[in-house]
């Protein structure tokens, strides 16, 4: 891949800081900022500076470690209960992205057994584990956790990309929804990965950026990734998806996932649903790209999703220099919507790519592990 995607990643974690692209600031700046509390965790979660369900996870998993890295208990028992405590804390910073409360559990699991396991050999020993000593390992072990989950969404997004590439052809149209590209992720991204190692290959694609009303991750972050790796892309406003699509321009549709339920249901930014709606009628395949990390097996159906709603404001106000709706209206601004799994043509996954019925194929992915 030719971009230099070191220099913006968006999440780094390098000599026990814990540094966030703030991509509320982007395209304009490219600025890092540090996290030194857990409420500077969970507002930039909370404000979208880490966006983009596989980023927000791996950002909570190094939250929740510098979040407890300097506290002090008198016991292994006390200390775990205050982790338990901040990952659920973190995990109240937003619904819908399963990749967050995953991350967390994933955590918390893991200090668990951590201790569950020093217990076991405290008592084969005949002797008591001193507390202080466990509880400066479970630190170690609770960022060496958060490491392993950023690497896995590193290689998880690679393996996207190439299995991705393998359902797409040179020289296509390709539209995408919002951003799922190399900063929605630990890297390379997760629609855009394939993307990515396309243009690396002389596929030459040319793309089409949603811009994703209300809060312009289409236009701020993907045209702004994807013109950054030299890639062809055309923003459109949302309301143009059906005219590029009757033109003929566009051969498929790439969106990622911020939580797929076990039939295959797939909540997304706002917008996707429509767009699969749209590509159904043109006979156009559409894509969601799912890491298994963001497949929810205990979720039934899209129903059972919550669905995050934010401030009106970011409606009528945010981006514009004066108010652009009438003072008191009333306002509806759910973040994501679902995409019922019967517009859904292919999930690609870090395992390969997975067909219809989904209900009995998403949940072979998992089978080994279960
Ligand atoms: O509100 P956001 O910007 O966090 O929403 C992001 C999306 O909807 C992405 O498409 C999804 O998280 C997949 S990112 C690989």
């Amino acid at each position: 891949m030719k971009m230099n995607f070191e220099d913006i990643v968006p999440v780094r974690f390098t000599e026990g800081k814990l540094l966030l692209l703030d991509q509320t600031r982007l395209p304009g700046e490219e600025v890092y900022v540090e996290m030194e509390t857990k409420e500077d965790v969970w507002d930039a979660i909370y404000k979208l500076k880490v966006r983009g369900a596989p980023a927000i996870g791996v950002a909570a998993a190094y939250g929740l470690y510098i979040s407890v890295r300097d506290l002090k208990a008198d016991t292994a028992a006390e200390f775990a209960a205050e982790v338990r405590e901040i990952a659920d804390y973190l995990n109240s910073s937003r619904p819908t992205a399963v990749n967050l409360s995953w991350a967390l559990k994933r955590m918390v699991r893991t200090m668990e057994e951590y201790l569950e396991g020093c217990e076991e050999a405290a008592a084969e020993t005949g002797g008591s584990a001193e507390e202080e000593r466990k509880i400066h390992w479970v630190k170690e072990v609770l960022r060496m956790e958060a490491g392993r989950i950023h690497e896995e969404d590193v290689a998880a997004c690679r393996a996207m990309g190439e299995h991705g590439l393998s359902l797409l052809k040179p020289g296509m149209g390709i539209l995408t929804h919002c951003n799922a590209g190399t900063i929605a992720t630990a890297k390379y991204g997760t629609c855009l990965a394939p993307i990515y190692l396309g243009h690396e290959r002389g596929y030459d694609f040319h793309m089409f950026a949603d811009e994703t009303r209300p809060l312009l991750q289409g236009a701020r972050l993907t045209s702004w990734e994807l013109q950054r790796a030299g890639i062809d892309v055309t923003l459109i406003c949302d309301n143009m998806a059906s005219i590029v699509m009757k033109n003929g321009w566009i051969d498929a549709v790439v969106v990622g996932c911020d939580r797929m339920a076990a039939n295959g249901d797939g909540a997304n930014k706002i917008g996707t649903s429509g767009v699969a709606i749209l590509a159904k009628e043109y006979g156009i395949p559409f894509y969601m790209f799912v890491p298994t990390s963001t497949i929810d097996l205990s979720t039934a159906t899209g129903d059972d999703i919550v669905i995050e709603q934010r401030k009106g404001e970011e409606i009528y106000k945010m981006w514009y220099e004066k108010d652009m709706a009438p003072a008191g209206v009333k306002t509806y601004n759910p973040a994501f919507d679902v995409t019922d799994h019967k517009y859904i043509t292919a999930v690609v996954t870090e395992k390969g790519v997975v067909y219809p019925p989904y209900d009995v194929n998403l949940r072979k992915l998992f089978e080994e592990e279960v």
